[in-house]
């Protein structure tokens, strides 16, 4: 399955290390070329002959081989890899790898990588939890990189929780539906809707949510390295936008601002993902200067918005797919299905708010992806990054 991909291993220097043999195993088994990179500290738990043994390669820890007194180089090997996994990832590679630290040679190769990068941090639980360690995973996955975060269970310190690296086995399997979506993804083309709409009441005022685009940027960014063009229609948001060449980015306000965009596109797209938290209503009239305040209450008319997603479903064409999102506080399951049928979709993620770290916001998200079939899979809290490689995955296997 992994058929001739080049998969560079970066390892630091964590207790998990130790297992970093069986993952370079499942990678070879899977028919992948594997070259290890490992710190200094890593060599204490890992040893670098069994790991050239199990790769059939090289490993490399110094910027030059004291044997042969040749250079390694940085740039050819960041250039080589189709993809770079840096597992375990401690707290002292991540502080690097975020300030740009390169003081050894896995630090500059991640700087000179131009293909995706997996972390998949291990530390000790109060470590893991630290603020330090919070906001620089957070600055990682600004800078683009797919974080695997952290399992629970027992840690090397003999403490419980959170920290421990994710088994090789869920690495391996992680990278093994990265590479299949992609393959699916290359050549393709797909809209997404995304953050809130801004429903205006008069020149300065309006109706909005505190959707921030978050997750359907996620999805945009996942598709367009995955190959996809995308076209991403989003509403008013402080996020950084996603730039890329195979991007079209059109900023709309309103809902029906957002339903225009959709009509003009939809047509030349594979599928759509519509993550956007439209407003179902709109001031029914807008006023033309600022409404004054005066003494008693105040009233406004509402009118119904288009229901975009609908309009999208009733008007797709036999090989085009649809998935929508739904955020649901009671019958969820039930009412998630409903909207399939009723909008006409192929899938729709479901996000309660039962789980604090879900939703609006959030830099986390865990869903349940439903199909029309009614099959269901469930991904647990991860970052919206890991959520997005793992729906747009999903949909890649199943149209
Ligand atoms: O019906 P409900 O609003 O719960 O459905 C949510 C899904 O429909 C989301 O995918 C959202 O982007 C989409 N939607 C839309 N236009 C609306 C309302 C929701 O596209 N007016």
């Amino acid at each position: 399955m992994l058929q001739g991909k080049k998969i560079l291993v970066g390892v630091s220097g964590g207790i998990a290390a130790y297992k970093i043999n069986h993952l370079v195993r499942l990678l070879v088994k899977q028919g992948a070329v594997v070259k290890c990179i490992l710190t200094t500290a890593s060599s204490s738990f890992v040893s670098p002959l069994s790991l050239s043994t199990v790769s059939k390669n090289e490993v490399y820890t110094e910027f030059w081989n004291r044997e042969t007194g040749k250079w390694n180089n940085h740039v050819e090997l960041g250039l080589w890899a189709d993809l770079f996994i840096i597992a375990p990832l401690t707290a002292n590679s991540l502080a690097k790898m975020v300030s740009g630290l390169s003081d050894n040679l896995f630090i500059t190769t991640y700087l000179s990588a131009r293909c995706p990068v997996i972390v998949a941090p291990a530390m000790d639980l109060d470590m893991y939890k630290h603020p330090t360690t919070k906001r620089n995973l957070a600055q990682l996955q600004e800078d683009g990189v797919i974080v695997m975060p952290a399992a629970t269970g027992e840690l090397a310190s003999g403490l419980e929780g959170e920290g421990r690296m994710q088994e090789p086995e869920e690495i391996t399997n992680f990278i093994l539906n990265h590479f299949i979506s992609k393959n699916k993804w290359k050549g393709k083309k797909v809209l997404i809707t995304a953050g809130p709409t801004y429903e205006a009441m008069d020149p300065v005022r309006f109706i909005g949510n505190h959707s921030t685009g978050k997750m359907g940027f996620a999805i945009a960014e996942t598709l367009l390295s995955q190959g996809a063009e995308v076209v991403l229609i989003a509403g008013p948001t402080k996020e950084m936008y996603p730039e890329h060449n195979q991007l079209k980015l059109i900023k709309v306000t309103s809902a029906e601002e957002m339903l225009g965009a959709v009509q003009q596109n939809f047509h030349e797209v594979d599928g759509g993902i519509f993550t956007a938290a439209v407003a179902d209503y709109r001031p029914k009239d807008v006023a033309k200067q600022k409404i004054k305040k005066n003494e008693g209450e105040m009233q406004l008319t509402f009118v119904k918005n288009p229901d975009i997603l609908k309009w999208a479903g009733e008007n797709k064409k036999s090989n085009q797919w649809l998935c929508g999102f739904a955020l649901e506080t009671n019958n969820a399951i039930n009412n998630a299905k409903e909207k399939i049928a009723k909008k006409n979709l192929d899938f729709i993620a479901l996000n309660t708010l039962g789980d604090k770290a879900t939703g609006f916001g959030y830099s986390t998200n865990a869903v349940i992806m439903l199909d029309k079939n009614n099959n269901s899979v469930e991904f647990e809290l991860a970052s919206k990054q890991v959520i997005a490689e793992k729906i747009v995955a999903y949909i890649a296997k199943n149209n």
